[in-house]
């Protein structure tokens, strides 16, 4: 079985997993899985297996499944959180059918990963603790936009947390899977990790320079909300609002973020975060010189190259 057929055994787990007698449940589940998306983290898990050595692609199909199950649950509660109405292309599950569905949905999908987690009492406490900091980041994100300390140190804990460690977890359980030694096991460890750092730095971007369409999901809402990699230069003040309140004399009254995203656009900041990403994406890419050369070692490189290169 190839990549591409394993892929597809990927989305009939999932679809699979998710069939209830519940019709919302069902229903907002399917929404959301058959929106498609970018589908990086399954494909992760299934190179890494592949580049340690791996050889039954279809036996860790459910694994696989299950880590884009905690991204899918974690984006349909992230909707709820940020106001996203639009989410993959598709009107948002809390823009359809409301926040409490949303939340119900969310939590069906993520009690979802223990019944596709059950065989693999080993990677158990790796899917647990991955869950667990992506909590976490979610969580500290919101607490320091409320106390207004969004400062870089936060904001590089934050996305540690809420993307990296699921990055880090599915290159954890492919190269676990395919029973690769500590040293390559550590290296997919911190080539998922720093690739899911330059993944988020790289979304947060794309927030503030693509359009709802382009990314098929609500897009110029972080910096709004006082969050996100341009936060951290609003004048070191983590919130946008207070950032432009205080520059109140500057305020355009339509649209009262314009200037304080124009002054964020004009400047550095947008550059110096893809030069963060790039040298992040360079560090995962040497993390890779442990392993054999093979067609699955060239293809997590571009998977990282995609992640930096990405307009959507
Ligand atoms: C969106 O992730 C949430 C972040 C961690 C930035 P993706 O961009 O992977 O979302 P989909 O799965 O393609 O919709
Ligand atoms: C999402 O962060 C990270 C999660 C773990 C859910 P964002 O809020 O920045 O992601 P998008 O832009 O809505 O996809
Ligand atoms: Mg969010
Ligand atoms: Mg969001």
């Amino acid at each position: 079985m190839g990549i591409n057929e394993a892929m597809q055994l990927v989305e009939k787990v999932m679809h699979q997993v998710i069939e209830t007698d519940v019709p919302v449940l069902r229903e907002a589940s399917e929404h959301i899985l058959s929106a498609g998306g970018k589908r990086v983290r399954p494909r992760l898990t299934l190179l890494t297996y592949l580049a340690a050595g791996g050889q039954s692609l279809d036996a860790i199909a459910p694994v696989a499944a299950a880590v884009e199950l905690v991204h899918t649950a974690s984006v349909v509660h992230d909707d709820i959180n940020d106001h996203g109405v639009l989410r993959r292309g598709r009107p948002s599950v809390n823009a359809i059918w409301g926040r409490t569905f949303a939340l119900l949905t969310g939590d069906y999908l993520f009690t979802k990963v223990y019944e596709l987690m059950a065989p693999h009492n080993e990677l158990n406490p790796i899917m647990a603790e991955a869950a667990v900091r992506l909590v976490e980041g979610e969580t500290l994100q919101a607490a320091a936009v409320k106390n207004n300390n969004y400062t870089r140190q936060v904001y590089y804990d934050i996305i540690a947390r809420k993307t990296a460690s699921l990055f880090e977890a599915g290159a954890h359980f492919g190269a676990r899977l395919a029973h690769a030694d500590d040293t390559i096991i550590n290296a997919l460890k911190l080539f998922g990790f720093n690739v899911g750092m330059a993944f988020q730095i790289i979304d947060d971007i794309l927030d503030l320079t693509a359009d709802d369409l382009t990314l098929g999901k609500t897009s110029g809402i972080d910096l709004d909300q006082g969050r996100g990699y341009a936060a951290i230069h609003t004048n070191g003040n983590s919130n946008g609002a207070v950032a432009v309140a205080e520059a109140v004399t500057e305020v355009d009254q339509d649209d009262p973020m314009k200037k304080i995203k124009a002054k964020i656009m004009n400047g550095d900041a947008i550059a110096e975060g893809r030069r963060r990403a790039h040298e992040l994406v360079d560090m995962a890419i040497a993390c890779l010189d442990v392993l054999p050369q093979s067609a699955a070692r060239d293809e997590l490189a571009d998977l990282a190259y995609m992640v930096v290169n990405r307009s959507y």
